[in-house]
This record gives C-alpha cells, sequence and structure tokens, in this order.
C-alpha cells in the first residue's frame, strides 16, 4: 500500500491561498499555480490534488484522497461520510440569508411561502424548518446573486465574507444560519502507515497554529513587583526571570497568549513592568 499522503485542496477561490501558505509554514514544499491538477511534495510523503471546493468532500469520502480542506459550510451541505480532524481558524464567512435593499425586513416569516435562491439547499432547508417557516427553495449552483434581479427569487441565501458581493447586486444581509471556517477532514479509517503520516501533518499544523496565537514577552520587572508580574505570565511552564545589572530589577521573559494579550500587557504594566518587548514566534512545540 501507498504511504504517500493524497491531500484535496481547493485548486482556486478563497481557501486556496490560506491553504497553500499553511503547508509553506509546515515545511512542506510541493508547486502550485500552474495550471497543474497534482503536485508531489519534494520534501514530505504528500502529493496535493487541485480540485473545485465543493468536490472535495466526495473524493476524501470515495479514497481519491486521504486528507481535504474545504470550508465547513460545504463538508456540511455535501454531507459526505468524511470525519473533521482539525480546525483551521481561516478562511470564516458566513452563510446568510438577503433580499433587495430596498424591501423591509421584520423577520424570518417574511419568507413565508416566497422563492428563495441557493446552492445551499440542505443547511437552508435544515434552519427553515427548524424555524417552522415553509418557503420554495430554489436551488442554483452559482451566481445567486442575481437572482432576485431577474425575478427568479424574492431573496437568497448565499455565501458573505466582505459583503462586497452582496453590496454591488443591491443585496443586504437580513439573517446569519451558518458560520463557517476551513477544516481538514480525512477518510474515517486510514491505513495505520497514512494515519501515521496525518499525525505528523497534524503536530506541525498545530505548532504553526500556537506559534500565531502566543507572542514572545521580554519585560524590565523592579523585583517588588515580581510575583505580580510572573502570575500574569505563565508560560509555557513558567516564566525566566534573571537579574538586571541594575540593582532590584529583573529581565521577565514569557509567552503571552494573542486572545488575554492587551489585558494582561495592561495588568503588567500597571504593576511597575517597563521596556516591554512583544516578539512574533514562529513555531511553538509543546
Ligand atoms: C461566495 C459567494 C459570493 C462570494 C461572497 O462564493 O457565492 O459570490 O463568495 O464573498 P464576499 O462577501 O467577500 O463578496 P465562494 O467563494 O464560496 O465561491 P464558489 O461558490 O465558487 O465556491
Ligand atoms: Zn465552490
Amino acid at each position: 500500500m501507498s504511504s504517500v499522503l493524497r491531500i484535496a485542496l481547493q485548486k482556486s477561490g478563497r481557501l486556496s491561498e490560506d491553504s497553500y501558505q499553511l503547508f509553506k509554514e509546515c515545511g512542506i514544499r510541493f508547486d502550485y499555480g500552474t495550471g497543474k491538477l497534482k503536485s508531489v511534495s519534494s520534501n514530505f510523503p504528500a502529493e496535493f490534488l487541485f480540485l473545485r471546493d465543493d468536490d472535495i468532500p466526495g473524493y476524501v469520502e470515495d479514497g481519491v484522497a486521504d486528507l481535504g480542506i474545504v470550508g465547513e459550510n460545504v463538508a456540511v451541505e455535501t454531507a459526505r461520510n468524511v470525519e473533521t480532524i482539525h480546525r483551521l481558524g481561516f478562511s470564516k464567512c458566513r452563510l446568510s440569508l438577503a433580499i433587495p435593499r430596498g424591501t423591509d425586513w421584520s423577520g424570518l416569516h417574511d419568507l413565508a411561502g416566497k422563492n428563495i435562491a441557493t446552492s445551499y439547499p440542505r443547511l437552508l432547508g435544515n434552519y427553515l424548518r427548524d424555524k417552522g417557516v415553509s418557503a420554495e427553495i430554489h436551488e442554483i449552483s452559482g451566481s445567486v446573486e442575481i437572482a432576485p434581479g431577474i425575478g427568479l427569487a424574492e431573496a437568497i441565501c448565499d455565501i458573505v465574507s466582505s459583503g462586497s458581493t452582496l453590496l454591488s447586486n443591491g443585496l443586504k444581509e437580513v439573517e446569519t444560519i451558518f458560520r463557517s471556517e476551513a477544516i481538514l477532514v480525512s477518510r474515517p479509517a486510514l491505513a495505520e502507515n497514512k494515519q501515521q503520516l496525518v499525525d505528523k501533518l497534524l503536530f506541525r499544523i498545530k505548532s504553526v497554529q500556537a506559534a500565531k496565537n502566543n507572542k514572545y514577552i521580554v519585560l524590565n520587572a523592579p523585583n517588588a513587583s515580581l510575583e505580580t508580574i510572573t502570575a500574569l505570565l505563565p508560560g509555557m511552564k513558567s516564566p525566566t526571570v534573571t537579574p538586571l545589572a541594575t540593582e532590584g530589577w529583573s529581565s521577565v521573559h514569557s509567552v503571552l497568549n494573542e486572545n488575554d494579550f492587551w489585558e494582561n500587557i495592561e495588568a503588567i504594566r500597571a504593576a511597575g513592568a517597563e521596556g516591554i518587548l512583544v516578539i512574533p514566534i514562529e513555531k511553538m512545540i509543546y
């Protein structure tokens, strides 16, 4: 059995650039963007397939690919038998209902008995059913935004990220029905040799993500406040504290999570820290 991992990526679209970047940061090299549909990595046992995003869950289910990067929206809509093995945090977008800008909106019940154009009939159908609204769903595979303008539907349900597509088609977003981001999906039962490669890849992805979510911080602290300051900077195990040449002062080195960043920085300054340096981390290995 071949022990080359086959990974399906979107050929071009909202997921492509960030997907390529992720593998680059994981140190996995391959060529892309040359119009080729397949590329073998020069330094990792992986082969990349460049496909339409909508087709990726099906190829993973069928075993044509072992792994794939897709939007959660596509994974849920296609309802293929694939396993979500990691959330990637990029290509965030939402699936929303939108109507012509000049139309009044008082709530979802406004859509009762109306026509809604979408490429996401399953997600929309489930949502309407949950909310007890019955409307006509018109499935179209692309350019959904023009449907109201040509009299095909009173509303649409489509992916929104910047909102510029809605804007340029005279539509306004009225309700979000699903939030999505890129996910890594896998065929449910991979052979042992492939699973080992997946684990190796996941280890790298997690290190890259952890590095992005954390900053290296160096500061000078008066010894009297060391206890307060180090408590705010637990770091990976504990902060490094070394004496400064100036009597009564220490240098503190640690790692700080992006989520608590500003709040902690304020508390650290209030405790008397000075000369605070914040440095990006390239990789973070636990
Ligand atoms: C979606 C959607 C819109 C656009 C919205 O397409 O159909 O055309 O993105 O983005 P905006 O709010 O930033 O303008 P998607 O990228 O999913 O392409 P696809 O349907 O061809 O896969
Ligand atoms: Zn698509």
